[in-house]
């Protein structure tokens, strides 16, 4: 579970995440969305204690990240826009790594059982991650998130510059985590991918959270709306 509580963060004057509260629930899915700069990336960093809040609390599972750095870690599993793993080492190779660091000793059978269920084809366990598609990194992280058995998921734009194909496998892999209680916070431009895998969207401007919606309560022209209406709100000063 994801949780925020006023959660802000001032670079110098700037103030790049404004008051954000927001709670993400075991298998809900919250997409939010913003134009650049929105402060979207900055709270994910601060769920991960990348940076320090200036105010205000970022919690995982009801623990503070600042005051909890490697426990709230153990159940997050991190898919930012292009995954970093060892580029000379294979698929397999990089899952018994990482999942290692986490904590997981598991068999060579086990790692291949994640790989398979993360939807990358058999060919390519043993072949090196140089030679993947975003597409397939991005499986060898949710692989990653099946061994760590994580709890939260954050994801920061993992679906741009994927093919629709690859973006819907993508989506569908989430939709695998959301059902086994996963909470996941989704970072997106992607509108159409939002409606389609989101249980919450939120809407984000200057550093607020402006609007929520329930994803079933909307339909996608009527997001795109309330999208381009919240980027286009002036407010009107006195
Ligand atoms: N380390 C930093 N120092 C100063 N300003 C920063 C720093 N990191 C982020 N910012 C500023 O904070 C604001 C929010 O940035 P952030 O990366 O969170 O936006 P975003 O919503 O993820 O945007 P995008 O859609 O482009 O990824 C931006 O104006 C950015 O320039
Ligand atoms: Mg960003």
């Amino acid at each position: 579970m994801i949780t925020t509580n006023n959660l802000t963060k001032k670079f110098g004057d700037f103030v790049a995440v404004d008051n954000l509260s927001i709670s993400v629930k075991e298998g809900e899915i919250l997409c939010l969305l913003g134009a650049n700069g929105a402060g979207k990336s900055t709270t994910i960093n601060m769920l991960l204690n990348f940076i320090k809040p200036t105010s205000g609390t970022a919690e995982i599972n009801g623990m503070d990240v600042v005051k909890n750095p490697l426990k709230t870690k153990e159940f997050v599993t991190y898919i930012p826009e292009n995954l970093m793993l060892y580029p000379s080492l294979t698929a397999i190779e990089n899952l018994d790594y990482f999942s290692g660091i986490a904590g997981k000793k598991l068999s060579s059978k086990t790692l291949t059982d994640f790989l398979r269920e993360a939807g990358l084809q058999e060919t390519a366990f043993k072949k090196r991650i140089s030679t993947f598609s975003k597409g397939m990194r991005q499986k060898v992280g949710i692989a990653l998130a099946l061994a760590k058995d994580t709890k939260v998921l954050l994801l920061d734009e993992p679906t741009s510059g994927l093919d629709p194909k690859a973006s819907n496998e993508f989506g569908e892999l989430l939709q695998n985590l959301k059902n086994k209680g996963v909470a996941v916070l989704m970072a997106t431009h992607d509108l159409f991918r939002a409606k389609e895998v989101a249980t919450h969207i939120g809407i984000m401007k200057d550093g607020q959270l402006r609007q929520q919606f329930v994803a079933s309560d909307i339909s996608l022209p009527e997001l795109e709306k309330a999208y381009l209406d919240t980027m286009n709100y002036k407010e009107v000063l006195p």
